[in-house]
């Protein structure tokens, strides 16, 4: 193995979602940098595998933190850029092109001046790192954050266009635009992006008149291809069939965020029928799962969203007041926040009487601001 192949493989030992992160990116910037110039797809590619890579210098705690960063946290999470171009140059300066290693550097400038780590502006912004910069935050507008949704394709590119001439070099969003709101790039497909998509959907359509709900999960799965992507769920979604709700409800275990987000996103729209199933990876170990599933019930259209987490909330309440030991911090508070989503005024009590077992047990700021923000949510909501 080359050592820019052992530097992937290190992201991906480091944090699967790190990896999952970088290899989208690396195929938005590959896809964006061979439309300047086809000789600079692998290069682009290589810049994006490893961008972040420098974050296995900055203490894990900071990425975790719930709640605001001080100042002093900020320093070190700027301080990432650098951190990667030391790694690239210590481990392999002489195999990669200096363009890679000044695009890893400039990868979190703003066209308007006000990004780091130096401050460039507009076209002094090496052209890598404008199309890092752009693909980067579609990747994380687009990928699931615990606490938000994230946000579909067209709604990121939205984003981007908006964010044309103040955060990123406008020829590139104009390229990002070009080849991905219509779905497949015309470069990849070799069609024309339309007619890609629509033979897209076409097949999709196909496996599902066919009940082949395990191929087109598949698809949805492991193509790198946004349109392809999208077409596979938009198939599941208008299909609806338990064994689709099924195959998200695992897909919430997924090692990819992107994976797991779009297993919230399909599940809200899914409506309430599976929320039995649900609520059994509530009592589960897995603490990430349960936020998870706290998010998905946050959406969840209906009234009857709240009963899972109401019966999660009163077993812990239990669980505390027979002085147990307290699940963790941050899935009580996305239960709290779910409820304050999907309860009913009445849920005020359940909440008050958790602050009062929680009163005398420690520190738990985080927590008991969240009741708060949950309180007044319940209280304000007249529907
Ligand atoms: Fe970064």
């Amino acid at each position: 193995m080359d050592e820019p192949s052992l530097l992937k493989r290190l992201s991906f030992l480091m944090d699967a979602e790190l990896f999952g992160h970088h290899k989208r990116v690396a195929f938005y910037s590959g896809q964006i940098a061979s439309v300047f110039l086809p000789e600079w797809e692998s290069d682009a590619v290589l810049a994006a595998s490893v961008h972040d890579i420098g974050k296995i210098g900055i203490p894990d705690h900071i990425f975790q933190k719930q709640g605001p960063l001080t100042e002093k946290e900020w320093e070190l999470i700027r301080l990432h850029p650098l951190l990667s171009v030391q790694i690239l140059r210590k481990v392999c300066a002489d195999k990669i092109d200096p363009v890679v290693i000044e695009g890893v550097r400039h990868h979190h400038e703003r066209w308007d001046g006000s990004g780091y780590p130096a401050g460039l502006q507009g076209e002094e912004i090496p052209l890598f790192a404008r199309i890092l910069a752009a693909a980067d935050s579609f990747d994380a507008m687009t990928s699931f954050r615990p606490y938000r949704a994230s946000l579909s394709m067209a709604e990121a590119l939205e984003e981007l266009k908006k964010g044309a001439r103040t955060q990123f070099a406008p020829a590139v969003v104009d390229i990002f635009v070009r080849l991905f709101s219509g779905g497949v790039s015309a470069k990849r497909s070799g069609k024309g992006g339309e007619k890609g998509m629509e033979d897209a959907m076409r097949l999709i359509k196909q496996w599902a008149d066919e009940g082949e709900i395990e191929r087109i999960f598949a698809l949805l799965t492991e193509t790198a291809d946004p349109a392809a992507r999208e077409a596979a769920f938009l198939q599941l979604m208008r299909c609806g069939a338990p064994q689709v709700v099924d195959n998200f409800i695992l897909l919430l275990s997924s090692p990819e965020a992107h994976l797991r987000g779009l297993a919230v996103e399909a599940l809200q729209e899914l409506g309430a029928g599976y929320l039995e199933r649900l609520e059994a990876l509530l009592f589960a170990e897995d603490q990430d799962l349960k936020i998870l599933c706290f998010n998905v019930l946050s959406g969840v259209k209906s009234k009857k969203a709240a009963i899972p987490v109401r019966r999660y909330l009163r077993r812990c309440l239990e669980g505390l007041a027979a002085g147990g030991k307290k699940d963790a911090e941050n899935a009580l508070a996305a239960a709290v926040e779910c409820l304050g989503e999907v309860g009913e005024r009445e849920d005020v009590e359940l909440l008050k009487s958790l602050v009062s077992l929680l009163e005398g047990k420690g520190e738990h700021s985080y927590l008991l601001f969240t009741i708060k923000e949950a309180e007044d949510k319940l209280w304000l909501d007249l529907t």
